[in-house]
């Protein structure tokens, strides 16, 4: 403030690896080396926080002499948002990338399609977003809900979030939560029924027909836009919530039941219905690697039974992260934890805080996402070998602005940032409580909503 300070920038491989820094604060200045850019950018972002001190104020005074050694501890720390089941706004999108680059988070994932609304521009099928980017009413939420994201809006968002050190990783989901293609182009499910944009949450029995050569045709379309469009190394394919009961569409259907003769699948029933999904993943994966060298991502599922070998599942079922990590470790997949116990930041913080209406998701306090140790007990070999990152998931059933996008998300997300970055064994909750405090006055003089209940 007083004298003519000097803010030295540099990359140096020495350093460490991708994203570590040094800061330095000393008589000549402060200097942030990186071992990259990114380095560089979470340099600056502590050094930011630093000069933010208490909160109360812009900018402190003055800064301690101080030296910061850090580095991540997970490669991928990512958030999702979902405007499928309500639309949000791409300067929403980017107000909510500036504040989560703070606290170096890496990528936002967007989940582009469900039952409700397909939401991304698709030249080859126009349909898509004419007839399924509006509707009206989210469960009891009667108004109209419309919107969707041009090829050229997304590669805004990119480009914008690259600046910040934020990938954007797309998901479109199969073979369920995907009425909303199907309301478009029904020949992409069995008996090509005409069905409405589903407008309540929950579980559509409708899926994907992987027995018919139109649905391949029309993915691998699909694909070929969207790596045109983000350059992250991941695509997300979804997966969940397929298995059971909805499977049971594929028993009847003259296409799925040719595909299980030409896959030597006896039953007649819908016991071996899974592997026809194992089939359609198969495929699809083929086509993302071999074509346009993705990294395809899913939902873990025990209906899957396995996990393809170089891709990346996602532990997010209540009670299954542990099934989920060995089934990553012993098919040598890596994984991304987002358990609902920690990580579904949908869920109300607190019985009776927003979302007051909802079909009984738990309450999910600050503490239990704080509590996430990404590691889960499963030793060193796992979190070297197999554990990707953390992930904080907004599903937008019950989040209809971008404000309260913004309150679901803080603090638990400055948790999930810290379960990301920092070593198990220099983290506390009496630690992160006190320097909470700081954070969130700031993020109050600026704006930003948060939930005062944890
Ligand atoms: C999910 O919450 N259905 C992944
Ligand atoms: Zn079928």
């Amino acid at each position: 403030r007083k004298g003519a300070p000097v803010l030295r920038l540099l990359t140096d491989s020495l350093v460490g690896a991708r994203e570590a820094y040094r800061l330095s604060v000393g008589a000549g200045g402060v200097e942030v080396r990186g071992a990259d850019a990114a380095g560089v950018f979470y340099g600056l972002m502590t050094l930011d926080q630093l000069l933010r001190a208490s909160g109360r104020q812009n900018c402190c005074d003055a800064l301690p002499v101080l030296r910061v050694a850090d580095a991540p501890r997970t490669q991928l720390r990512e958030l999702m948002v979902d405007p499928a089941r309500q639309f949000i706004p791409l300067e929403a999108l980017m107000r909510f990338v500036d504040e989560m680059a703070r606290y170096k988070f890496n990528a936002l994932h967007l989940h582009l399609v469900d039952d409700q609304a397909w939401r991304i521009e698709i030249k080859r099928y126009p349909r898509l977003t004419a007839e399924s980017s509006r509707r009206v009413g989210m469960d009891d939420m009667m108004r109209p809900i419309e919107g969707f994201y041009t090829q050229d809006d997304m590669r805004r968002l990119v480009a914008y979030a690259a600046g910040r050190h934020v990938e954007i990783i797309p998901e479109i989901e199969m073979p369920g939560h995907e009425v909303a293609a199907i309301h478009a182009y029904p020949r992409l499910a069995c008996g090509a029924p005409r069905l409405p944009l589903r407008t309540a949450s929950g579980v559509s029995n409708e899926l994907l027909c992987p027995g018919s050569e139109f649905t391949y045709e029309f993915l691998g379309n699909v694909f070929a836009e969207l790596a045109a469009v983000f350059p992250s190394r991941y695509v997300h394919l979804g997966g969940d919530e397929a298995g059971n009961p909805p499977l049971g569409a594929w028993t009847s259907c003259p296409d799925c039941r040719a595909l299980k003769r030409r896959l030597g699948i006896a039953a007649d029933d819908r016991a071996d219905n899974w592997r026809l999904q194992e089939h359609l993943f198969g495929r699809v994966i083929d086509t993302l690697r071999l074509r346009h060298g993705k990294v395809p991502m899913f939902w873990y599922e025990t209906d899957f039974r396995t996990v393809p070998a170089g891709c990346v599942t996602f532990a997010w079922r209540h009670g299954l992260t542990r099934a989920a990590a060995q089934a990553a470790a012993d098919n040598g997949a890596r994984i991304v934890l987002c358990p609902g116990e920690h990580c579904y930041l949908d869920y109300p913080m607190r019985a009776g805080d927003m979302p007051e209406v909802n079909w009984g998701m738990p309450v999910t306090p600050l503490r239990r996402t704080y509590a996430l140790d990404p590691a889960w007990d499963m030793g060193e070999d796992f979190e070297r070998d197999n554990l990707l990152g953390v992930s904080g998931t907004l599903w937008s059933e019950c989040i209809d602005t971008p404000e309260r996008l913004s309150y679901m998300a803080y603090p638990r997300a400055l948790a999930l940032a810290e379960a990301g970055w920092s070593p198990q064994a220099r983290r506390s909750w009496a630690g992160f409580e006190r320097r909470l405090r700081a954070v969130l006055l700031d993020m109050q003089r600026r704006g930003v909503a948060h939930s005062p209940a944890f």
